[in-house]
């Protein structure tokens, strides 16, 4: 099993998946979707799947949903084990206590936008006298209510997203499956609808697992993300320590943008190592690094600072190719020898296309990688 997988709070956890592994077969042979995934979601946590094309999110989704049936593994959920290869346990999705919300808005064409979000609830057995209080009161959370008698065809795609959030929360369901829901929306409806499901999130607490790739959504939504690679999970920690302490060249690249400079040690002190790179000698901590190892660095272009003089340590001279003013920074492409950095800083004065300056790194930020030591 995958240990570093595995959540904090393991008794807490509202879903436990251990050792998951699904296989398709196709005419070609069989794909490897999950490979013994293990992943604990607390009690109103949200998680987040991040992760390129192919990597097995919708699978781990629609598994822990019950559409999928798994070949080797268990899933709990609020404590009753809904799928297990050995106990030969498989629960329906309907008994399982969740509702998921889709890509497509998957509304039915030929009812209204009441009828849409009713539906679970008739489903349910809800008695007729509490259906219209509770569909009108999940239409109002998403702005919505005066689209009740609409058929989602006279709705725009915001809109019919909205809808499906709505039948997603009224079920009063404590876990909440979305798969890239967001991703068919313009960016501006985007944005809105994510700071939305945010606010519903807070409010009714209820517990997530959200897959998307847009890195800035993951950070948006994210209590905890977990960073996916080939049916396995590469990274799972806090928003931040994704952010600022990858254990992987991959999870960095994967979460912001990031800088990597190449180098290889010249020497171990207690506080600092030496590292010799093609834009002069830098210093990173000294974890875990040994002489003449190989290494690469990865630096965020927020830490990476321009100084006015030669900086004492880690200075970096380059020429700025380009500038580009973007409201709250200004990003700069920088070229130093023949290595391309980008440098995002929030001084007013903008630098000049052309000219050479010094930046420096804060060795704080700066993560590094055995470049030979299989982190890719
Ligand atoms: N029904 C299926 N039959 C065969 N292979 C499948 C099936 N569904 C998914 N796969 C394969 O399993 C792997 C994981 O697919 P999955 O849909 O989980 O990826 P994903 O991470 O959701 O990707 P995307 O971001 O493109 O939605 C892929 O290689 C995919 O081709
Ligand atoms: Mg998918």
């Amino acid at each position: 099993m995958n240990a570093a997988a595995i959540g904090n709070g393991d008794k807490l956890s509202h879903i436990r998946v251990s050792g998951l592994t699904k296989r398709y077969s196709t005419s070609r042979g069989e794909v490897l979707a999950l490979d013994d995934v293990s992943i604990s979601i607390g009690a109103g946590e949200k998680v987040v799947l991040l992760g390129p094309s192919g990597c097995g999110k919708t699978t781990l989704l629609r598994c822990i949903a019950g559409l999928e049936s798994p070949d080797a593994g268990e899933i709990e959920i609020d404590g009753k084990i809904v799928y297990s290869s050995s106990m030969r346990i498989h629960l329906p999705p309907e008994r399982r206590g969740l509702s998921m919300v889709f890509q497509s808005y998957a509304l039915w064409p030929h009812m209204t936008v009441f009828q849409n979000v009713a539906y679970p609830l008739i489903n349910a057995r809800v008695p007729k006298a509490d259906i219209e209080a509770r569909v009108m009161a999940a239409l109002r959370m998403v702005n919505c209510d005066i689209y009740a008698d609409r058929y989602p065809s006279q709705l725009s795609g915001g809109q019919q997203q909205r809808v499906s959030l709505a039948r997603a929360i009224v079920g009063r369901d404590e876990t909440v499956l979305f798969d890239e829901p967001l991703s068919n929306v313009d960016a501006l409806v985007r944005e809105q609808l994510r700071n939305e499901l945010a606010a519903l999130q807070k409010k009714l607490a209820f517990s997530t697992v959200y897959v998307t790739h847009d890195q800035s959504e993951a950070l948006a939504l994210a209590d905890r993300i977990a960073v996916m690679r080939s049916g396995r999970i590469a990274q799972i920690g806090s928003v931040r320590e994704i952010y600022e302490r990858p254990a992987s060249r991959y999870v960095a690249g994967f979460t912001g943008a990031a800088n990597i400079i190449e180098g290889r040690i010249s020497s171990v002190e207690k506080d600092v190592a030496a590292v010799q790179t093609a834009i002069g000698p830098l210093q990173v901590r000294p974890d875990g690094l040994a002489a003449d190892q190989a290494i690469s660095i990865v630096i965020r272009p927020e830490h990476l600072q321009f100084s006015d003089a030669r900086p004492a340590v880690n200075a970096i001279r380059g020429r700025i190719e380009l500038a580009t003013f973007l409201g709250v920074y200004t990003e700069y492409i920088l070229a130093a020898q023949d290595q391309r950095l980008v440098v995002r800083s929030t001084r007013p004065d903008l630098l000049d296309e052309g000219s050479e300056v010094w930046v420096t790194l804060d060795t704080k930020h700066a993560v590094t990688f055995a470049t030979d030591g299989g982190h890719e």
